[in-house]
């Protein structure tokens, strides 16, 4: 069986193996603190041994529950933000037909998502559809309180109720929560809804394989039990009992320390499979709010490959050398197509003629890699053998895994986001929220 892997002989030209693997006790000695729950932030600590956590049983329930609504319902919408969106819609993307929304005829409802801005076209455009399909709704929020999944859920409950009656609405909304606190889950016990807690010790963006993304994923229709196997697979892998060298978390989070201490300040994480677009959502949401706080951290950015060689490119390649480059690479895609011969051979492309379109796009990364390296750029190169569900749960937890070491390695708390406090305050403040009267005062002052 393969596993992802991690090749970081492109980052050789800017930084030395030995210095990398002159970080691996410090490195070993913050993935047992994530082990041992002795470093910062330890009370969120849960996703560390989440995959071997999970029973069958536990997915047999979620995948019961889910398949009842989906047999309901065309259109599942799922509600939330940040860590309660980002890992779904992740998963889905990668994993579902990209225009499975188009087909006439379908196994599984189609998964849309709400809550996760407060655009008003967005939504009016959203309940335009949802009038004309039977729908159901997922409102994930662990706080309870996070006011944009909020506002869509109050809209959507009223439109649900309103086509489908109060009492038949009840049934096809389930509320991801917190086991006690917070408004969604006062809500959901006077309703009655079908429920489901989020762990107290998962932060929202390591949440992915608790029922936040576990439920809405199994309603789409996919393999949550193979995701969860290769996220199990993972932690064995990454465990602080795995040598640095066949550790790839440990080997990711020295490199690019390695490099962020050498001055590369942005890290973009490119895709040659479009698929993957929102995994790089997912993956800036992770390493932005774990790593970005106390003055440090690098900003993770991210590009569509090829199409954004086409506007991006430029910078990479000759912008300023603050970039490192870390692609996700498909090694086998799961279709085949090949470039047709034509006889007039307007286009020129005959030379590719009955080559796989992968073969070319396999050229363009590797054509484009050695030009952003010798552009000085490091590369580190991710591969997955297959877009699937167990490679997907291997990557996810792969990343969390060197999320965490990489935050203990820059000593801040990867656990915590006190930085997004600071535009709430000011929203409410200009929305005149009941408790923010001296704030409102004092941002009226400003303006
Ligand atoms: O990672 C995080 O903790 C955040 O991104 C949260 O997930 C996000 O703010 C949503 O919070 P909640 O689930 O409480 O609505």
């Amino acid at each position: 069986m393969e596993n992802i892997s991690v090749d970081i002989s492109n980052v050789f030209g800017f930084i030395t193996r030995s210095t990398i693997e002159g970080l691996q006790n410090l490195v070993l000695e913050k993935n047992l603190a994530l082990e041992n729950k002795s470093g910062k932030g330890n009370d969120f600590l849960g996703w560390v041994k989440l995959p071997s956590s999970i029973s069958d049983s536990d997915l047999k329930e979620i995948k019961a529950t889910a398949d009842q609504l989906a047999q309901k319902t065309d259109v599942i919408v799922v509600i939330g933000i940040g860590g309660s969106y980002l890992g779904t819609r992740a998963v889905y993307e990668a994993l579902s037909h990209t225009f499975l929304h188009l087909r006439s005829k379908r196994q599984y409802p189609v998964i849309l998502f709400a809550g996760q801005n407060i655009g008003e076209d967005y939504l009016n455009e959203l309940m335009e559809i949802l009038n004309e399909v039977r729908y159901g709704i997922v409102v994930i929020s662990k706080s309870g309180t996070t006011t944009e999944p909020a506002i869509a859920f109050r809209i959507l409950k009223n439109h649900l109720e309103k086509k489908v009656g109060k009492k038949a609405a009840k049934d096809l909304i389930i509320a991801i929560t917190d086991a006690r606190k917070g408004a969604l889950r006062t809500l959901a016990t006077d309703e009655g809804y079908k429920t489901y807690v989020i762990p107290d010790d998962v932060g929202g963006r390591y949440s992915v394989l608790t029922p936040v993304g576990l439920v809405p994923l199994a309603a789409g229709g996919i393999d949550i039990t193979t995701l969860v196997d290769g996220a199990r697979s993972m932690e064995i892998i990454t465990s602080p009992d795995t040598s640095f060298n066949e550790n790839p978390a440990a080997v990711y989070a020295a490199t690019r320390y390695t490099l962020y201490r050498l001055g590369k300040k942005i890290e973009i994480l490119a895709n040659y499979e479009n698929k993957l677009h929102f995994i790089a959502e997912w993956w800036k949401q992770l390493y932005g709010e774990s790593e970005g706080k106390d003055g440090k951290g690098i900003f993770p950015a991210s590009v569509d490959l090829t199409a954004d060689l086409h506007s991006m490119g430029q910078y990479i390649q000759e912008g300023e050398r603050i970039l490192i480059e870390t692609v996700v690479s498909v090694k086998t895609p799961q279709t085949r197509l090949t470039v047709p011969k034509d006889a007039d051979n307007l286009d020129g492309l005959n030379f590719l003629a009955g080559k796989r379109l992968d073969e070319v796009n396999k050229m363009a990364e590797l054509g484009t890699l050695l030009a952003h390296v010798d552009g000085g750029v490091p590369n580190i190169h991710i591969t997955l053998p297959e877009l699937n569900a167990f490679y997907l749960g291997q990557l996810m937890y792969f990343f969390e895994k060197a999320c965490g070491i990489s935050g203990y390695l820059l000593d801040v708390n990867p656990f915590d986001q006190p930085g997004v406090e600071a535009y709430k305050k000011n929203m409410f403040a200009l929305l005149e929220k009941p408790g923010f009267e001296e704030e409102t005062k004092r941002i009226r002052k400003r303006l």
